[in-house]
């Protein structure tokens, strides 16, 4: 998710804070917003687009003076990007003014019990909600901020990093976290708040990261009182002095946004999942497909159309989809499906799946499909994109925004969504026995755990790095599910290191690309437990017997191939059906760190956009 950034000491709070929000510029956001207590007021100004925006429209529409203040950059997830939702947001008594980072699930219920109670809402976000639950609670309990916040935030499920402010106590800023990052910096006589330490590092490299489930009171002339959510008990706040300079800040500590991303990968699946799989429940819910059911349980086929990685994702659908809930699909890139003179009829439904959601060829793969009587379905990463809006309906996933050229969260968000999609479909349409629809949704439920581990793997996976470094081609080989990841790293590798490298089904080597094969040529082969494996094991067979260099993954304990390969790479056992969301994670890392070694430009690798909005 965004950035917040927050001032309260004796100096002008909104230098400070707008230069704060160009700190937060790396994160990637579509709106920006200030609230400036003036001494009389608080002031806000808020707009859609780039903190330049916000900076002339401030300029314009309010006096910027006071030595309190917080401010905002939003990355949507609940209302698209657009003035009126836009952070800070107030309650309806104009007393209370919030920032928020993350997702409030359970708004929608809140909202109508608040509505009940005669509060008005103006904007479709869920943090609106929150601020006004909190006026709630302040005037039916009698309570100060710090009291009312921790007692609404006993009533909200989801993912938070919000600071609040009173105007009758504009000394004071209420932060809290849970799920997305804050920290405090503490100063000589000033305090700031922030997603991040960028925005206060050139103040103060004293700092208080708060863990989930914290809050702060943070009070001018006072110390920052900390206390536990859950039941208000206080905490011994511990107070880091950074060594951190601002760019080992922005990327988290990383090197580069690329292995931040791969990274962040088990948390923002679970940010995808949240409130749409209760695992226990036996429910998948996704809003945008509930609409639309019976559309996809009557269509002829279902179309997927995608480009790189993201086509890749459709891919993997394609077998999910057909497996689970045996509808038919076919996966097209966007580029060559917009021009063939495709047949389409509204017995059809699309699926656009693009991270950016600006990739021009898939943009106008589904006007075309429109144009067509179709129903088009996004699978964005970017709330309010082109191709979000374009469409009838559909599904973000919550990656948060990606820096690095190469997708990697966005990869396996993409698939989280379209693994969810089948599993609905089929539980629809019956074709999944209830036993096996529990087993799926419980697994799903724990692949973030087994990213995680699968993550651990990264200096075996350094070393191999080093061995294969020089090489001039890769081939990448996997069949079934697995397929489509071997197209996805051989594509990872190619965009960062400049190697050649090309994925095949395992199958295919002996139609043809079997006689690249000698002791110069590398072969990932992806051998993880599946119905296929025999069939890989003879593959890897047929190529040690000439002499080719065989790197595996396989699955953790695997002694047949572990035998066999030269290298191995394990992944944690998980049903074939969701095997691509871990057996792309070594992949990921092998690209990076031969990328790396070879000194290329990770984040941004040469001739390459993060989002091709041209033809
Ligand atoms: C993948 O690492 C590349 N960045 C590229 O192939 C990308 O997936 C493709 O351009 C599609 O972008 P989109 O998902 O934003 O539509
Ligand atoms: N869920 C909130 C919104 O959509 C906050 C999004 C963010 O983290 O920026 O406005």
């Amino acid at each position: 998710m965004c950035g917040i950034v927050g001032y309260i000491g004796e100096k002008d709070a909104y230098p400070i804070i707008l230069k704060g929000l160009k700190r937060l510029e790396y994160r990637g956001y579509d709106s920006a917003g200030v609230a400036i207590y003036n001494g009389n007021e608080i002031e806000v100004c808020k707009t859609q687009g780039k903190v330049s925006t916000l900076e002339e429209k401030a300029a314009r529409e309010i006096s910027r003076v006071g030595t309190f203040g917080i401010g905002h950059t939003r990355w949507a997830t609940h209302g698209e990007p657009n003035d009126i939702n836009s952070h800070p947001h107030v309650s309806n008594n104009g007393e209370l003014v919030i920032i928020h980072n993350g997702i409030i699930e359970n708004y929608g219920s809140l909202k109508t019990e608040l509505k009940k109670r005669g509060y008005t809402f103006y904007s479709d976000t869920d943090t609106e909600v929150l601020v006004n639950l909190i006026e709630d609670v302040q005037k039916n309990e009698g309570v100060k901020l710090g009291k009312a916040v921790q007692i609404a935030l006993n009533q909200v499920v989801g993912a938070y990093a919000i600071a609040v402010i009173d105007k009758k106590k504009p000394n004071e800023i209420v932060v809290a976290k849970l799920g997305s990052p804050l920290a405090i910096g503490i100063g000589e006589n000033e305090y700031f708040i922030a997603s991040d330490a960028s925005p206060f590092i050139e103040y103060t490299n004293k700092s208080i990261y708060l863990e989930d489930g914290e809050m702060g009171i943070i009070r001018l002339g006072r110390e920052v009182r900390l206390r536990k959510i859950i039941d208000d008990k206080p905490i011994v706040p511990y107070v880091q002095e950074l060594q951190l300079n601002l760019e080992q800040i922005e990327k988290g500590g990383f090197d580069h946004f690329m292995i931040k991303e791969i990274y962040e990968q088990p948390e923002v699946i679970i940010d995808t999942y949240r409130g749409r799989l209760l695992a226990k429940e036996g429910i998948v819910r996704l809003g945008g497909l509930e609409d639309h059911i019976e559309k996809f349980l009557n269509a002829q086929r279902i179309i997927i159309v995608a480009c790189g990685t993201s086509w890749h994702a459709g891919l993997v659908a394609e077998y999910i989809f057909e497996e689970l809930s045996r509808i038919p699909v076919e996966v097209e890139y966007a580029s060559e499906f917009r021009y063939r003179n495709p047949i389409i009829t509204e017995k059809d439904v699309v699926i656009a799946i693009s991270q950016s959601g600006e990739t021009a060829d898939t943009l106008a793969a589904i006007k075309l499909a429109k144009s067509k009587g179709a129903l088009v379905f996004g699978v964005c990463n970017v709330v309010g994109s082109s191709i979000s809006r374009e469409s009838h309906a559909g599904s973000y996933t919550h990656a948060g925004p990606e820096i690095g050229v190469a997708s990697t969260k966005a990869f396996t968000t993409q698939i989280t969504v379209l693994t969810m999609i089948g599993l609905r479909l089929a539980q629809a349409k019956g074709t999944i026995s209830k036993s096996e629809f529990m087993r799926c949704l419980s697994e799903l439920e724990m692949i973030p755990e087994k990213v995680e581990i699968a993550l651990k793997t990264e200096d075996k996976i350094k070393e191999i790095a080093a061995v294969f470094m020089n090489a001039k081609n890769f081939l990448y080989l996997g069949r079934g599910y697995n397929f489509p990841v071997a197209l996805e790293g051989a594509l990872k590798l190619k965009e960062i290191s400049y190697i050649h490298a090309e994925g095949y089904p395992a199958a295919e080597m002996k139609h043809g690309p079997i006689a690249l094969i000698d002791e110069q040529m590398p072969v990932v082969v992806i051998a993880v437990e599946s119905e296929h494996y025999d069939k890989v094991v003879s593959n890897i067979q047929e190529i040690k017997a000439r002499k080719g260099k065989i790197i595996a993954v396989v699955s953790e304990g695997d002694t047949t191939v572990g035998e066999m390969a030269d290298y191995v790479m394990e992944v944690p056992k998980t049903p074939e059906v969701l095997t691509p969301l871990v057996t792309t994670i070594p992949l990921q890392l092998l690209a990076y760190h031969i990328a790396v070694m070879l000194g290329r430009n990770v984040d941004q690798p040469r001739n390459l956009a993060k989002s091709v909005t041209v033809e």
